[in-house]
This record gives structure tokens, C-alpha cells and sequence, in this order.
């Protein structure tokens, strides 16, 4: 960590962007302090009328897990390498600037779905809080090579959904939710780009021990960090269920997906080519290569999950 942590400035510039340069949430939503902003929200509101309820689900699923920010700032706080209590420390620097730059995700979303008048807020709320309340276990530990593959495989996933859900609100004629979709893809690629990068200097100094760790968390499989959603009644990690399964049958977020993350990451880290490896790292990327044809034969063998759910999230109108 020390040594990544010596260029790190670099990696700031290159990947996280100026505040003052940075779009903020009141760029995309009415404003209230303006007179039109009752006529405003009612065209919004039109608009998100005709949103299918799949879709709103999703959006919302998005919006919590976006919501669930303090989680995952105060996990990579506690990876080892990480001194909060140095503020000048590059890593600390790094994490508090990305946290940053990702709070106005589920600011914007929120805004949003509070304003459209499809959601019952209320609900999805409690879900928020239940979500902060019960955090995750990405089981990392507070390994930074396994975080920083758990990173980089998140980002790019919610690149993949983030920019799904643009593609069909603009499907849906709703040009307004498909911009605020798209921006935040774009920062969800460029977080990703620094991710894999960190990953990609460790590889380049200790290339067994960062080939171990990335095959024990394709092992594990990458669980999402909204993974213990839940709903008022529901028992932890149902709801998540639900909205995967939503993000399935839309095609925001699928199997192939995550297959298809995981052959990119292969091929962005060369993991063909990485030279001097010992016997287990060597082992670990004979699993690695073969893992994307192994999981499409499964995939292949999976239906696309058609039960129906009514999510208490989404207002009966
Ligand atoms: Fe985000
Ligand atoms: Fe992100």
C-alpha cells in the first residue's frame, strides 16, 4: 500500500475530478426556489408515469445501494495501508474524495424518486436505514488486494446498471432520467479505471499473492453490497433477491454481466501474460482462465427468474 500510495497523487488526478468541475444533483432536478418549479415537477412527474414497475424497482434497489455509502466508506477506511488518522495520507485522501464524488449518486436518485411520485418513500427509506444498519461482508477482510478486486469488479457493475437503466429511460422517452443515469456511469467508470489500476501495480510487485487473492474472491463470488436489503417484515437479504431478479427480467444487471466483468478484468490485467508466478499463483490463474466458459455453461442452464413481487417500495396509484 505504501509503495501504490507513493503515486497515488497521479491516480487522484487522472481519476477523480475537481469539485468545482463535478455535476451536482440540482444540475438535472427542478429547482424549488424557481416559479416553474410546480410545472416542472408535474412534467417529471408525467414522465416517470411511464416507467414500468420492474424498472422502478431497480431504480430504487440503485438508489439505496447508492444510499449505503457510510458502509462502504467506513470498510475501506479500515483496509491495512489505510491511516485515517494521517488526513494527509494519499490513501485516506483517496477514499474520502471518492465518497465524495459518490454521495451525489443517491442524492440525485433520491431527489428523483421522491419527486416522481411512483414511490412510496417511506418504505424505501426503511430499507435504506435497515441497509446502513446491518452493513456487508464483501469477505475481504481488510485485505487491500482483495478490496481493490472488490472494487473494480463493483464499479464496473454498477457502470453496466447505472448505464442500462439510462439506455431505457431514453427506450421510455424520459431524456431527463436517462442523463441523470448516464452521469452517473460515467464517474461509476472512472472509479472503476482507478480500481483496476491499483490492482494492476500490485500485480506488476507481487504478482503470486495478488493472483491469490483475486482467485479466492472469484471463488467467493462478488456479492453485491446491497446484498442484505430488506423490507419492512421481509427477512434480511429477501428483498435483494427480489430486486436482482428485477434487474434480471429488465436486463439492467444479468448473469452474463458478471461473466462478462469477469473476462474483461481477465484481459485489463493481462492475466494470460503476468510473469513470475510461484506454483499456487500459477494454480490460481488456471482457475481464473477457465472460470468465464465455466460460468457461462451454468448460466446457459439458468432460466431468467419470472416471479412476480410486490415491493412496498412502489406506490399503488
Ligand atoms: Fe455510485
Ligand atoms: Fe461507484
Amino acid at each position: 500500500m505504501k509503495f501504490i500510495g507513493q503515486k497515488i497523487d497521479s491516480v487522484f488526478y487522472e481519476f477523480l475530478k475537481p469539485i468545482e468541475e463535478l455535476w451536482q444533483p440540482s444540475d438535472f432536478l427542478p429547482d424549488s426556489a424557481n416559479e416553474n418549479f410546480l410545472s416542472d415537477v408535474k412534467l417529471l412527474q408525467e414522465a416517470a408515469r411511464e416507467l414500468p414497475y420492474d424498472y422502478i424497482a431497480v431504480l430504487v434497489g440503485d438508489t439505496i445501494t447508492e444510499e449505503a455509502l457510510p458502509t462502504y466508506e467506513s470498510w475501506l477506511m479500515t483496509v491495512e495501508g489505510v491511516n485515517q488518522q494521517d488526513p494527509q495520507q494519499g490513501w485516506t485522501k483517496w477514499i474520502r474524495a471518492w465518497t465524495a464524488e459518490e454521495n451525489r449518486h443517491g442524492d440525485l436518485l433520491n431527489k428523483y424518486l421522491y419527486l416522481s411520485g411512483r414511490v412510496n418513500m417511506r418504505a424505501m427509506e426503511v430499507s435504506t436505514q435497515y441497509l446502513i444498519a446491518d452493513g456487508f461482508d464483501i469477505e475481504t477482510g481488510t485485505d487491500p488486494y482483495r478490496n481493490f478486486v472488490y472494487t473494480s469488479f463493483q464499479e464496473l457493475a454498477t457502470n453496466i446498471s447505472h448505464r442500462r437503466t439510462a439506455t431505457l429511460a431514453k427506450q421510455y422517452g424520459n431524456t431527463l432520467l436517462s442523463k441523470m443515469c448516464g452521469v452517473i456511469a460515467a464517474d461509476e467508470m472512472r472509479h472503476a479505471k482507478a480500481y483496476k489500476a491499483f490492482v494492476e501495480r500490485i500485480f506488476e510487485v507481487d504478482s503470486s499473492e495478488m493472483m491469490l487473492a483475486f482467485e479466492d474472491m472469484m471463488r467467493k463470488k462478488i456479492v453485491m453490497p446491497a446484498h442484505f436489503l430488506r423490507e419492512t417484515g421481509v427477512k434480511i437479504g429477501e428483498t435483494f433477491s427480489h430486486y436482482s431478479d428485477a434487474a434480471q427480467r429488465i436486463g439492467v444487471y444479468t448473469t452474463y454481466d458478471y461473466i462478462e466483468i469477469m473476462d474483461s478484468l481477465l484481459k485489463e490485467w493481462k492475466i494470460d501474460k503476468v510473469s513470475g508466478l510461484n506454483e499456487a499463483g500459477e494454480k490460481a490463474r488456471d482457475y481464473l482462465m477457465a472460470l468465464p466458459t465455466r460460468l457461462k455453461r451454468v448460466a446457459e442452464r439458468t432460466k431468467a427468474p419470472n416471479l412476480d413481487y410486490n415491493f412496498s417500495w412502489i406506490s399503488a396509484y
